[in-house]
């Protein structure tokens, strides 16, 4: 039988509490940043599917192709019973390796979006009979505690999204990913490469403006949950190359001189006119690069497959 439970590891409480002093923190701070893991409540995940399928944007596309291609050549080297998913939101790319594990018994998709893992997790187990769904609406940042469940563990953590960690931020999430593995278990890490400027830049501000949109909705987010009356048309959307830092960066630059009040934090924020906002980074990776990260944590590459336009790359270390 099929089972399909979900679980708060954050009470709501705690989750105001940390975007209360994430939007304290970084509104107060200079240059102006907000966390990216705000961007997703339920429209926010919505948006996101949206540029998962724009033809700018390639890392789904690129992800699924090497997803379709090596899921049984995965499977065969990590026979998992039980596979965690970080950021998992739509899990719709996970199906591929959910097909390819014939032993797996326990599927933990693990999202700050209890909307994405709601919808998810029920569309699993109706298609999958026999598949045990524990979904922890949780911050992957944060010390994550897993449901008992058999081994071997395999954890995906796909999208590319270990680029929107900043490097020390990245360094301290791979070694919290190690301390949940047992040796012999194993990471399946999808990563973007690097790549032309003008592909990149593209890819994070699409003609339709569906990028955008998912950028100023993180202060629709804010206005509702705190409160503040940002004007998200009052702030334009960039997205710029970093080549010393090989990111992207989005930003939200006020369009005029404004003073947005924040009442829940009795907050009154000023920008000038032109002052950005920093909303995400998205690094963009070498293999020599993702192997010594993951090697500093404990975890050796074993395997590294790209998609056929060499865009981005998935790979597999085994927890030493
Ligand atoms: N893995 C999916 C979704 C990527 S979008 C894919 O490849 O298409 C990033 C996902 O990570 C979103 O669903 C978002 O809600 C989730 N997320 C972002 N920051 C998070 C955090 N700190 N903790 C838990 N989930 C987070
Ligand atoms: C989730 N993450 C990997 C996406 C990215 O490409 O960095 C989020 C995103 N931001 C803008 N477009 C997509």
């Amino acid at each position: 039988m099929s089972e399909f439970r979900i679980t708060r590891t954050l009470p709501e409480d705690a989750m105001a509490a940390a975007l209360r002093a994430d939007v304290r923190n970084g509104l107060t701070s200079d240059p102006k940043t907000l966390p990216p893991k705000w961007f997703y409540d339920a429209r926010g995940s919505e948006l996101f599917e949206q540029i998962t399928e724009l033809p700018e944007y390639y890392p789904t596309r690129a992800e699924r192709e090497i997803l379709a291609g090596r899921a049984a050549e995965i499977a065969a080297a990590l026979p998992a019973r039980t596979l965690v998913e970080l950021g998992s939101g739509s899990s719709e790319k996970t199906r591929h390796l959910i097909d390819a594990l014939p032993r797996l018994h326990t599927y933990i998709p693990v999202d700050v979006s209890d909307t994405a893992l709601e919808q998810a997790g029920r569309a699993l187990v109706a298609e999958r009979p026999g598949l045990s769904v524990h979904a922890l609406i949780a911050d992957f940042t944060a010390a994550l505690t897993l449901p008992h469940s058999p081994g071997p563990r395999l954890l995906a953590f796909l999208g590319g999204t270990i680029g929107n960690l900043l490097p020390g931020e990245r360094a301290e999430f791979l070694a919290s990913v190690r301390a949940l593995l047992s040796p012999g278990d194993a990471l399946l890490l999808g990563t973007d490469l690097v790549k032309a400027e003008e592909v990149l830049v593209r890819a994070y501000d699409d003609a339709a403006g569906v990028t955008a949109a998912f950028n100023k909705n993180v202060l629709s987010v804010v206005n509702r949950e705190l409160g503040a009356d940002f004007e998200p048309d009052a702030f334009d959307h960039v997205a710029l190359w970093d080549a010393t830092n090989e990111w992207i960066e989005m930003r939200l630059r006020s369009r005029t001189t404004q003073t947005v009040k924040v009442p829940a934090l009795d907050l009154a924020v000023h920008f000038a006119a032109g002052e950005e906002l920093r909303t995400e980074v998205s690094a963009k990776f070498r293999e020599d690069g993702v192997s010594a990260e993951l090697a500093a944590a404990g975890l050796g590459l074993e395997r590294w497959w790209t998609d056929g336009e060499e865009r981005f790359a998935l790979s597999l270390s085994v927890a030493r």
